[in-house]
Order: structure tokens, then sequence, then C-alpha cells
């Protein structure tokens, strides 16, 4: 993936100490990371909601092209005490990648706007002061490069954010393929995006889900069957499981094009009651459960407190009963990953269905060096009303 950015930045880069990452999902993206990373993120910082700082002991590219949650990836270069100081190291190492009319942006996160143009007028010196004249400053709406146009737009593309009471500055090292992700949700037979989470966050789940290729996931709510269709394509066996008739087929369908067939090859989708998985499973025991009931009727308006609340305890009986099975179904080191919602009131409040997994023997999953609290909060990906978090069980050692 590093190689097939339109500006080749070095490959030495990945091995900075300090990556800020712009993060898909904030926190839940934060939790991919150290979940991927495990023993090799030392710190992780979040300046701001979009962005992470990871301390690594050294990047590993093929870890990084699984992480869906990333947008960009970027080595600090330099940390300045206001918009106007001196940018040198960062400009030194753009001008060793620009070429007259290249094109260059800078992607602002949670910088006011004054501050930008003050940033980019310094960059632009600095560039000029270096015989770069004619480079072409890209000036995206909201002041952000989107990684895809960063690809379209052949742009090296500079980052900067608040960091330590100064703005930290890095290039875009790497983006992620978004285009095939996106693709994933849209140009299979039955897309349902009025139920369907997005790919990313499908893949996102997965990664939290800890399986390697040849296991096996099972998802007991399992709809049109996206957090499948994303296993399948990573080599994961899949169980799929729907209370509705009508689901199990748009799943299958969404499978076989998954895996270009009109065989069943490597997934079972049947039809069953998510709560009576030891009977439906026979006692066999999957790797990992990854799934997302959300079992709210949908909302036309923000409801009352008290709407929502009584909306929450209902899906939570069926929660925590599903909860239960699932729990016996599990293998000793198998994760269980479940997505709640959060609902906004008109009163302003939000009401999130909680799960104990003490209870049935399962700990919060919490891979170092940060401490979650659960259920983990996502941001950017909810339905109007609706937000989602996530909670990632494992059983005791
Ligand atoms: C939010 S949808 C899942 C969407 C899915 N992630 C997708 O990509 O399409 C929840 C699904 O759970 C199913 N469901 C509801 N109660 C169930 C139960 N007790 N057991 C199994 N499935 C159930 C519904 O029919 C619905 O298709």
């Amino acid at each position: 993936m590093v190689g097939e950015m339109p500006f080749l930045l070095p490959n030495s880069l990945m091995k900075t100490r300090d990556a800020a990452t712009i993060l898909a999902f904030g926190k839940l993206s934060i939790l991919e990371a150290c979940s991927l990373m495990e023993g090799s993120v030392e710190r992780a910082e979040a300046p701001t909601e979009r962005v992470a700082v990871f301390r690594t002991t050294g990047l590993d590219p093929g870890l990084l092209r699984s992480f869906a949650g990333a947008h960009k990836l970027a080595p600090v270069v330099v940390v300045l005490d206001s918009p106007s100081g001196d940018q040198g190291p960062l400009v030194d190492l753009m001008s060793l990648h620009l070429e007259e009319k290249s094109n260059f942006s800078l992607s602002a996160y949670g910088i006011g706007d004054d501050d930008y143009e003050e940033l980019v007028k310094t960059m632009l010196d600095g560039l000029r002061s270096r015989g770069l004249r004619k480079v072409r400053l890209l000036r995206p709406k909201g002041n952000e490069l989107l990684s895809e146009r960063v690809l379209t737009r052949g742009a090296l593309d500079v980052v900067a954010f608040p960091y330590h009471g100064g703005i930290a500055l890095g290039p875009t090292v790497w983006v992620p393929d978004s285009a095939s992700m996106r693709e994933s949700g849209t140009h299979r037979p039955v897309p349902r995006p009025e139920i369907a989470l997005s790919p990313r966050l499908a893949r996102t789940l997965l990664n939290l889900s800890g399986l390697k290729p040849g296991q096996t996931v099972l998802d007991p709510f399992c709809g049109s069957g996206t957090i499948l269709v994303e296993a399948l394509k990573r080599s994961l066996r899949c169980l799929g499981l729907d209370s509705r008739a009508g689901r199990v087929l748009e799943a299958r369908e969404n499978l076989r094009w998954a895996i270009g067939g009109v065989t069943d090859r490597g997934f079972d989708i049947r039809k069953g009651d998510a709560r009576e998985l030891p009977r439906i499973l026979r006692g066999t025991k999957v790797d990992a459960i990854v799934t997302e009931p959300l079992l709210l009727p949908s909302l036309t308006a923000r409801p009352k407190t008290s709407t929502a609340e009584a909306l929450i305890r209902e899906s939570a009986e069926v929660y925590n009963d599903a909860l239960a099975s699932m729990a016996d179904s599990i293998q000793p080191h198998g994760r269980i990953v479940v997505v709640v919602p959060v609902i906004e009131t008109m009163d302003g409040d939000e009401v999130t269905l909680t799960l104990d997994g003490r209870r049935l023997g399962l700990r919060s999953y919490q891979p170092g060096p940060v401490g979650f609290e659960y259920p983990v909060r996502l941001s950017f990906e909810s339905t109007r009303w609706v937000k989602r978090a996530v909670y990632v069980f494992e059983p005791p050692d």
C-alpha cells in the first residue's frame, strides 16, 4: 500500500516513534489499533476526537493494511509552539518529495481557521525559499483533504492537530484502500443500508475479535450479512443466524456474491433464535462471535428519555439472553464483540444499553497500554438518533 502512494515517502518514516493516525471511529479505532498492535504500542494519546498519536516500537506495514479504522497515517515531524513557528524539518522533507507543479495540501484537525491560514502561509514561504515556487496548494472544504482525495489528486498531504500545547505536523505516508471497502457495501446484491453497518466498521469489529484466517466466526443476528461478507473476504469460516427467513436468504445471496460463486462454500446461514445457540449449534463452540443486534424500532424523531429507557429495557432482555447463549457457545479463548445502541433523547440525555458480562464469567477486553471504559463509544457512524457503542468480552484466563 505504501508503494501505491502518489508521493512515495520513504519506508523509514514508518519506523517513526510517534505516528499520528486520523481515526474513522474515535475511541473505537484506538481500541482496534491497540488490539492489532498489542505488544508494540507503548503509548496512545488522543489529542482530538479524530486523531490519535501512537508511540510504537515500529509500525508493521502488514498490520497497518488491516487497520480499518485509520483514514491516514502521518509521522509527527515537528511540534510548533505557535502557528507561525519554524516548520524547517517538515518543509525540508516535503521539498525532497515535491516537484514544481506538484499538489500538496494541509489537512487540519481541531485547528481554527486563523491558525490554519498562518500554518499555510508559513509552509508556502518555506517551500518558496527552497526554490519550489510553483507547487500547488489544494484548499479542501473544511480544511481537510479526505484520504481518497489524497490518492485521486496525487497530493502530498500534511496533517496538523493540537498537541501538547502546540501544533503537531507531519506528512501523510499511508492511506487505506477505501474504494474496495465502499464497494463491498454498495455493489453487493442486497445492500440494505437501513439496517446494515458499514464494511469499514465490520472490519474493525472483526479485528477486535482477534480471529486468524481459517477460524470460525458466528454472527447470530446476521441480517443482510455485512459482518460475514467481510469475514469471508479474510478467509474466515462463517456461521450466521437470523430469526427472519427473508434475512437468511439475503445474507446467503450477499455471501455468494462475496466469493463470486453459486455454492455456499465457507459459510452456513440458518434461520434461528440467537438465544438458543447451544441447541442450534448442538454444543459446537465457535472461535469468536461478532454481532450487531440493534433491536430498536426505527425512530423518526428523538424520543423522550422515558420512551428511550423503555425501548432499551425491552431490547436489553434479548441482548442479555443472547449474551448468555453466546458465552455458552464460545471456545475457551474466544472473544465476543457486540454493538449496542445509544439513543439521543429530546431531553438532551443519552440512554445506553449496558451489558454485564461478569455474571457470565466474561471479562472486558483490555489490550495495553490504554484502559478502555466499556461500552466504547463510536464517533462518526450513527443513524439519526441512535449511536453505536461496542463491548468486547473475553473469557477469564
Ligand atoms: C440490525 S440487524 C443486523 C444487521 C446486520 N449487521 C447487517 O449487516 O445487515 C439485526 C437482525 O437481527 C435479527 N434478529 C432479531 N431478533 C433476533 C433473534 N432473537 N435471533 C436472531 N436474530 C434476530 C433481525 O431479523 C435483524 O435482521
